[in-house]
């Protein structure tokens, strides 16, 4: 296999730093401030991030979601909660989100807990998604095994023409929000020679603490 040049691929960071002092005690303002750094330089899927989960065979797995609400009771991202990432959360309620904003150099890491958000919230938020997310939702038995394409087409055009006079497509119940109750946030920062910027802050209590890492 020619791998080009795998090697050589790398790249030496130094936009910016990360420094205690700078930090806020916080981590929610923390991780609003980069949020909205990475919003206006990454463009539209700032919001991105990897959720892995734990499955009941006790492996891992990775796949991306997007963020729709922060605050501080948490993060939130929506999905089929028939899907495998639900099967696993039901098994192991526990994930981590990791964001890398590659024009900031930057990562967080959040671990915690994760909940089913209010059917109220997922209905409010169901309601903004653009029509053809909505029908989508009704339409994809996400992470079963299909025959192939034309089965998911044609199941779109009949939830299509199922809510076509309809003023407003119901929320599948099997579709909402997830909320993860964060127990760990990590701000990297990218630096020179990979001495990066490692700042965590871990709850204790009710409290945050703080510290550096080891890059
Ligand atoms: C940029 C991007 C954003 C995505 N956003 C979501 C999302 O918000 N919710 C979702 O269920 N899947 C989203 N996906 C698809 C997931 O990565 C994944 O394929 C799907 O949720 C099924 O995962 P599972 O079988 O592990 O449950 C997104 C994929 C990409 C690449």
């Amino acid at each position: 296999m020619d791998q080009g040049n795998l090697y050589d691929m790398r790249k030496d960071y130094g936009v910016r730093e990360l420094r205690e002092e700078d930090v806020n005690p916080n981590p929610y303002d923390q991780f609003e401030e980069w949020f909205k750094q990475a919003v206006k330089t990454e463009g539209s899927e700032a919001n991105a991030f990897t959720l892995s989960t734990i499955g009941e065979d006790g492996m891992p797995e990775g796949r991306v979601v997007l963020l729709k609400f922060y605050g501080e009771d948490g993060f939130t991202f929506y999905t089929n909660y028939n899907s495998r990432k639900a099967n696993d959360i039901e098994s192991n309620p526990k994930a981590a989100m990791t964001f890398y904003w590659r024009t900031k150099e930057q990562q967080v890491r959040i671990k915690g807990i994760v909940s089913k958000v209010d059917p109220i919230i997922s209905d409010e938020y169901y309601k903004e998604r653009p029509l053809g997310s909505r029908i989508g939702a009704w339409a994809s038995p996400q992470s079963q095994i299909i025959p192939n394409r034309s089965f998911l087409e044609e199941q779109y055009k009949e939830f299509e023409d199922k809510f076509n006079s309809s003023v407003e497509i119901p929320r599948p119940e099997y579709w909402g929000g997830y909320l993860i109750d964060p127990t760990r946030i990590e701000f990297w920062q990218g630096r020179s020679s990979r001495l990066h910027d490692r700042i965590v802050y871990e709850k204790d209590g009710d409290i945050w603490k703080t510290y550096r890492l080891a890059p």
